[in-house]
């Protein structure tokens, strides 16, 4: 896509603004793969400006990811790169806990697009003079932890030179904010041994992420198509119940949300600016944990695509992970959801695309 178009989009992207447009679900359409808000008109929704409604994403189901050529402790040969990340990642949370969130967040946007190869960290991309998927409209003033990353790089740099791949570090730096932010609860092995990418584009970042306005049928085929089914879907959303979101983002006018809440967000986003950000767990904002599904089952969380889990074919699991807030049975699933999800595409041995890069955000 030409840099141009794109800078369009990214206009109407933000065109959400302020007090939150008046509008229940995306009736049917998907604009920009459901990262645009549709516009009520008499008769039904259309897409902002002059954009086009996506096309439905085909289910095109992908077998599960196996990971092969991935093996826990990969890096053997520099014994304490692991604790280097955790280290990092463990001071970069303690300061700011968000910094957690955008962690656990990055990993999933890098894995949903070109695979779990760190592309997501590239300021351009090889063969392209595309904009990268960090200016992405799902990614765009958006992302964060892109310095927590490269902290961690440059300490494995000084220990290690060229051993460890950034993809492995957005892994084990996912795994270790999961750990902090969820008081040790969530604790798992996380494989090794991915390359990084060299080709990052911003056109693909809305064909394979899901966004705020996306429905469940389409973010059930987005999953389906890395390989990742409907549970891991419902296991995955779990992790909003950590971090923020953007007030164009949520759908505080849902008839069925906590009138409270929604009092609270209209208030929170009244000063029209684009990026003022809420948190998305109103409970327990900097913990992770399954309040998120009891949030589902008391209409109090923030987007459309998460109030859709309360349906029926998702019902049961939410109900499950509700009712199990002092057990272990989301925070098991969860992590085990995480590395089938650091599993996807994988590149495991150097090619053509695929190397250990000196400086996670530029190609060697
Ligand atoms: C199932 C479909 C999903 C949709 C539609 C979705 C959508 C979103 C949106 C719109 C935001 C707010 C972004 C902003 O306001 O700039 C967000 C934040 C977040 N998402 Fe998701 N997401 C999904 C799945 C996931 C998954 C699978 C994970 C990780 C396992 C995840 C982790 C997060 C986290 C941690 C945040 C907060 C980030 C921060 O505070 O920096 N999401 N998501
Ligand atoms: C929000 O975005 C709209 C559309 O791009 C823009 O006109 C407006 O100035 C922005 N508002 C703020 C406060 O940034
Ligand atoms: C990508 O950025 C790097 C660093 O700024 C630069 O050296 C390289 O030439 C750029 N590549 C392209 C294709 O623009
Ligand atoms: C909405 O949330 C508030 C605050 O947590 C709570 O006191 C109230 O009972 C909820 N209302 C409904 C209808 O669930």
């Amino acid at each position: 896509m030409a840099a141009a178009k794109l800078a369009a989009l990214t206009v109407a992207l933000l065109a959400f603004a302020g007090p939150v447009a008046s509008q229940q679900d995306s009736g049917g359409i998907l604009c920009l793969g459901g990262w645009v808000r549709p516009i009520p008109v008499v008769g039904g929704m259309i897409c902002p400006g002059n954009m086009i409604p996506s096309p439905k994403i085909d289910p095109k189901p992908s077998p599960a990811p196996t990971g092969a050529g991935l093996r826990v402790g990969y890096y053997n040969s520099c014994p304490d790169a692991e604790g280097i990340v955790r280290k990092v990642v463990s001071d970069a949370v303690a300061k700011e806990p968000g910094m957690g969130a955008g962690l656990i967040r990055l990993f999933f946007h890098d894995c949903f697009v070109r695979g779990c190869d760190a592309s997501v960290l590239l300021v351009n991309s090889s063969g392209s003079s595309d904009p990268s998927e960090m200016f992405g409209p799902p990614n765009r003033d958006s992302l964060r932890g892109f310095g927590v990353i490269d902290a961690a790089k440059a300490a494995l740099e000084a220990a290690c030179p060229n051993a460890v791949s950034c993809a492995d570090i957005m892994a084990f730096a996912a795994r270790d904010a999961s750990f902090v932010l969820s008081n040790g609860r969530i604790n798992f092995a996380m494989p090794g041994g991915r390359h990084d990418g060299r080709v990052s584009l911003a056109s693909e970042t809305t064909d394979v992420l899901p966004g705020p306005f996306t429905d469940l049928q389409t973010i059930k085929n987005m999953f389906a198509s890395k390989g990742l089914d409907t549970k891991d879907v419902v296991t995955l959303s779990g992790a909003h119940t950590v971090g923020h979101a953007r007030c164009g983002f949520i759908s505080s006018d849902r008839p069925d949300m906590n009138a409270t809440l929604a009092r609270d967000l209209r208030n929170k986003c009244r000063s029209g600016n684009n990026n003022t950000a809420v948190v998305q767990d109103y409970k327990t904002p900097h913990i992770l944990d399954s309040q998120y599904y009891q949030n589902v089952n008391d209409n109090a969380v923030l987007f459309q695509s998460d109030a859709a889990l309360s349906s029926g074919e998702t019902q049961p699991l939410v109900d499950i992970y509700a009712a199990d807030s002092s057990g272990n049975r989301w925070e098991t699933e969860f992590a085990a959801a995480m590395v089938k999800m650091g599993n996807i595409e994988v590149k495991t041995s150097p090619g053509a695309d695929a190397e250990i890069r000196k400086k996670c955000s530029i190609y060697n």
